[in-house]
């Protein structure tokens, strides 16, 4: 399998040492054998028909702070240029999501399908904004799409819901899907003010670089529109969610709260009449009030009833093990055929 992957930061990194580390047993476990045939990053690219060193790669970006320090006076190449000219199965998307207007991750997708490439995107940003129509381009060119790692990162939420809950229905479903916001309000619960919460999840790291696309709601939306067009077949946007931020919520609400034996969560929600994110009462006693970083989904379908996954919301190794889920499921697929 030839892998084209398009942002090298934590996760396009991740990936490449979670294929040094595995690439023996992923051939005898799983028959794959992925080979990294270019890496493209904001400030130049790497290329290599027959697969790229990955170690050099990873220390070529670590020196230097791009792939383009691989070859020495490599060329710089547009990254549509490279998807579009190099020959490869599979295109991995792991630049930053943009939920204004999914670029650049739309054009590297569309250009992918459009070139009969596979794609696997851990890019919310394009699915957020077009995920209906982006479903219908890689149908039209015959090309598999997939993203699990957009939701939940190494916690298989999309696929726990498509596959082992195939057969039944599902009704509705609701669960914490920002590990950041999670975070802040558990801190909250322990008494710590919004602003000190929100400074605290900073230093740790687990805050975007913009922290309203957490606080208010915008990640969790996101999601949300993902796992409604996914999992329960509509055809939603991001402008179809009805959302509400944290940023409201006081110390006082949370300790009210508390005294009902409640905790408040971002709650993002879906059946068939809404997509809500907002900041609910849960009780503790609900399996979906999970504390931290974790993200919960309950899923209620007609014949069994309701079921929890929680796990990882996000992570480097994490959502790196995702995409090597989809890799794998990717080359199933085409085996099959
Ligand atoms: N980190 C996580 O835990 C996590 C979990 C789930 C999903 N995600 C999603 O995965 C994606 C990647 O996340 P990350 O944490 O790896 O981000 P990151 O560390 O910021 O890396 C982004 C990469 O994209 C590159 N890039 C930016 N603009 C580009 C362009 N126009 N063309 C080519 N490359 C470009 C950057 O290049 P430079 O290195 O040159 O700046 C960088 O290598 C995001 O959409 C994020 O929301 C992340």
């Amino acid at each position: 399998m030839r892998v084209i992957v398009v942002g090298f930061g934590v996760v396009g990194q991740s990936f490449a040492k979670l294929l040094l580390s595995r690439s023996a047993d992923l051939y005898s476990q799983h028959g794959v054998k992925p080979r990294i045939v270019a890496c493209v990053d904001n400030k130049g690219s790497a290329i290599a028909p027959a697969g790229l060193d990955l170690q050099r790669l990873l220390d070529a970006k670590k020196a230097k702070d791009t792939v383009g320090a691989y070859e020495k006076n490599s060329s710089k190449f547009d990254p549509l240029q490279v998807i579009e000219n190099v020959d490869a199965e599979v295109v991995l998307e792991c630049t930053p999501t943009n939920l204004s207007d999914g670029e650049p991750g739309t054009s590297h997708i569309i250009t992918a399908m459009r070139t009969g490439k596979h794609v696997i995107s851990v890019n919310k940003g394009p699915l957020a904004l077009a995920f209906p129509s982006l479903i219908e381009l890689a149908g039209y060119n015959g090309v598999m799409f997939r993203f699990s790692g957009t939701v939940g990162g190494g916690t298989p939420i999309l696929e726990f819901a498509k596959r082992c809950l195939k057969g039944d229905r599902i009704t509705s479903f609701q669960g914490i899907l920002n590990g950041t916001t999670n975070y802040i309000l558990s801190k909250m619960e322990e008494g710590l003010t919004y602003e000190s919460a929100l400074e605290d999840a900073k230093k740790k790291g687990y805050a975007e670089a913009v922290p309203s696309l957490d606080t208010d709601g915008f990640d969790a939306a996101a999601k949300l529109v993902i796992m409604a067009n996914w999992v329960m077949g509509m055809k939603v946007t991001m402008k179809d969610v009805k959302r509400t931020g944290i940023s409201g919520v006081k110390v006082s609400d949370v300790k009210k709260a508390g005294e009902r034996g409640n905790a408040i969560k971002l709650i993002a929600a879906c059946d068939s009449r809404r997509l809500d994110v907002a900041p609910t009462e849960v009780s503790k006693k609900d399996p979906i009030c999970v504390n931290g970083t974790l993200n919960a989904v309950t899923f209620s379908s007609e014949h069994s009833g309701q079921q929890t996954i929680i796990g990882r919301g996000a992570g480097g190794m994490e959502t790196a093990s995702a995409v090597l889920r989809d890799l794998i499921e990717i080359r199933d697929t085409i085996f099959e055929r």
